[in-house]
């Protein structure tokens, strides 16, 4: 963690409060899997919510659902008639973030899609507005790659994870920090973008295409 547990539980404090199912479903994440780390935390879902109500995007295309917590937080700030195209290859956990969603008024918005989600991106054939990136950290500058074109101007990419516990400040022989670490160098000198890395949680890389 990079910041103190008092400035966690405070910032905590004074954030708006997620809906019944946001709670309901990070409680079933931290009661029975392992991997409870990979899904957005409260404030992280939060701001990602957040985000999604300034932009209010007609299209998000998510990489990476997991238990579906953040496509529910984007899913808060959609336009009229917008949707959440969220890319998984886990059936196990897509059967639980299908189940959740479906008890939400989201239910008909969340475009569960499983496979490879570098197969699966080449075949939409949509515009974006919004992309988040979280999914497995080898493959980061390749979904930057494969969703640039389709990301309209003024659209935005959101990555996470990308201090990765801070070692992406020496990534020594860390596969995932090493990826990462060339993921923020290649963003930082894309002439196409401006960004800004927010030290929010495990970092989140936020992308503007000019
Ligand atoms: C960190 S979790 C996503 C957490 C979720 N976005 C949230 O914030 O609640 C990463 C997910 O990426 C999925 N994933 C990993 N490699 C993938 C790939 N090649 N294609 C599609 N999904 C992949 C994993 O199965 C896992 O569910």
């Amino acid at each position: 963690m990079i910041f103190t547990e008092e400035i966690q539980n405070y910032a905590e404090q004074f954030t708006s409060d997620e809906s019944d199912v946001l709670r309901e479903l990070r409680e079933h994440c931290d009661a029975h899997f392992e991997d409870k780390a990979m899904l957005s935390g409260f404030v992280q879902g939060r701001v990602l919510s957040m985000f999604s109500k300034m932009v209010r995007p007609k299209v998000v295309l998510e990489i990476g659902t997991y238990l579906g917590y953040s496509a529910l937080c984007f899913a808060e700030g959609l336009a009229d008639g917008g949707k959440v195209i969220t890319l998984d290859i886990q059936e196990d956990t897509n059967k639980v973030a299908r189940s959740f969603v479906e008890r939400t008024e989201f239910k008909d918005r969340i475009d569960f899609r499983l496979g490879q989600a570098t197969d699966i991106i080449p075949t939409l054939n949509q515009t974006f507005d919004l992309v988040f990136i979280d999914a497995d950290k080898p493959n980061y500058s390749n979904y930057y790659k494969l969703i640039f074109d389709k990301l309209r101007p003024r659209g935005f990419i959101i990555a996470d994870n990308v201090l990765w516990s801070g070692k992406v400040l020496d990534t020594g022989d860390d596969e995932n920090a090493a990826a990462l670490s060339e993921f923020n160098k290649m963003v930082l000198a894309d002439e196409r973008v401006s960004n800004v890395l927010l030290p929010i949680r495990d970092g989140l890389m936020v992308v503007c295409k000019n």
